[in-house]
């Protein structure tokens, strides 16, 4: 598909439903045994993974245009499934549901995907859950396809080698089902949406500093979730409103969760103008009570208004990395386009995502005339004043498709994208939102 260059996009947009809270309110509905009612949920690919999955799991699931209800087993009833879980491509799925699984004593699961995902690593859950008494067979004791045998588990304290939502929601809800206190401690925080909806579930789970801890429970209390709107994929037409000249648009109903508004932060310290209620940093805002460290349920949402503007160059340093991660293939094209050297450091990660991002990023960029070069982890990125075009893959990766998207209403000559329809994994609609707002 071809994004040419935009004039000005204006207008306003809404952004589509949270992919990482949609997961959750799914699979925490599978473990309840009461009915859960979730409100916006994501129809995309990687959220209609999840459905599928816990269907065969035992969940029965009702699917109303606007409205999820999900009849789950409680915390010990999944089921056998009749062959391997398939899902798809989602790696925040992959992760999570095995910190359940592991805990289904005598019952043997195996877990499958896409050919990305059979590329991307679960040894690291695979260690945290063995601690806990969990059997897991990897292939390669790496990837997918594995399996997880159910068995009583033993509350650990985790010191997560790296900062990851993923590893730290699995060890969490694994804690859920062990004997004793489970303890998290993350190198810097990654986003929490696991710990506010246990939280919302009557679940003790405490905080202090990057401690997480939570105890055991017999069963889930009463959840109803309404899923905000998602900052990662309105990620990219906040991109395009600040890099096209004379844009001004609307971004409604974004979720704006401190653990997920670190683009905001660096697009600020570039120069943007971003206006919205923007949850504060712990320091000064909401973080856990400073009494009892129990964490808040809600989840905070946003308008966003969005202007064109002069950007400088930043680096973002890898204490921020974990907050804007699926944001930062847009830092780089924000790069493309600030005064300076742009850099991205301690971003290791973003070479085991959907596709290699650093890898993806750094010859996409450049092949549409950006001045950018591939660290070990990380980018650095010479700000020209703007970009050429010409045409980038989006190697099955949906938001390398959703930035290729961008880079071409940016760009002098326009962008060809090959695979667009990648976007559909977290955003059907994309292509249609961008080209209304332009
Ligand atoms: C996610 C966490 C992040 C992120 C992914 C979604 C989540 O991964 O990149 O898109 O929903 O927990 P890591 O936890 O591996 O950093």
């Amino acid at each position: 598909m071809r994004f040419e260059p935009a004039r000005a996009l204006r207008g306003e947009v809404v952004a589509p439903p949270d992919k990482s809270i949609s997961h959750r309110a799914a699979l925490l509905g599978a473990m309840s045994a009461q009915p859960v009612r979730i409100t916006n949920y994501l129809h995309a690919a990687d959220t209609t993974s999840t459905l599928n999955a816990l269907r065969a799991i035992g969940a029965v699931i009702e699917v109303d245009c606007d409205e999820v209800v999900v009849r789950g087993a409680g915390l010990r009833g999944a089921r056998e499934p009749d062959g391997a879980i398939d899902v798809g491509n989602a790696g925040t799925l992959m992760r999570l549901l095995p910190g359940w699984l592991a805990a289904q004593e005598g019952k043997d699961f195996e877990l499958d995907g896409d050919a990305s995902i059979r590329g991307r690593p679960v040894d690291r859950i695979a260690a945290p859950l063995r601690l806990m008494g969990a059997s897991i067979e990897a292939t390669d004791d790496r990837y997918p396809p594995f399996v997880v045998r159910g068995t009583s588990l033993q509350a650990i304290d985790y010191v997560l080698p790296v900062a990851s939502a993923q590893v730290k929601s699995c060890v969490l809800l694994a804690g859920l089902l062990a004997e004793g206190t489970t303890r998290v401690t993350e190198p810097a925080p990654s986003r929490d949406h696991t710990e506010r909806i246990l939280a919302g579930a009557g679940v003790a789970i405490r905080r202090s500093g990057c401690d997480v801890s939570v105890t055991p429970v017999d069963e889930l209390g009463g959840l109803d979730i309404v899923v905000p709107g998602d900052l990662s994929s309105a990620a990219f037409h906040i991109a395009a409103g600040v890099l096209v000249p004379d844009s001004q648009l609307v971004v409604c109903n974004a979720g704006v969760n401190w653990t997920r508004t670190g683009f905001l932060r660096i697009l600020q310290r570039m120069g943007a103008i971003i206006i919205g209620d923007v949850e504060p940093l712990p320091e000064a805002g909401p973080g856990p009570d400073p009494c009892t460290g129990a964490v808040t349920a809600v989840e905070p949402v946003s308008d966003l208004d969005v202007t064109a503007g002069p950007l400088q160059a930043t680096t973002v340093e890898p204490d921020e990395v974990a907050l804007a991660i699926d944001e930062l293939p847009l830092v780089a094209l924000l790069g493309c386009f600030a005064e300076g050297e742009t850099a991205v450091r301690g971003a290791g990660e973003l070479r085991v995502k959907e596709s290699d991002r650093i890898a993806g990023v750094v010859d996409g960029l450049r092949g549409l005339g950006a001045e950018i070069e591939a660290t070990a982890d990380g980018f650095v990125v010479s700000g020209t004043g703007g970009l050429r075009g010409g045409v980038i893959d989006a190697r099955g990766d949906h938001r390398m498709a959703m930035l290729g998207a961008v880079a071409g209403l940016a760009s002098r000559e326009g962008v060809e994208v090959v695979g667009i329809e990648a976007a559909a994994v977290s955003y059907p609609g994309f292509a249609e939102d961008l080209a209304r707002l332009a």
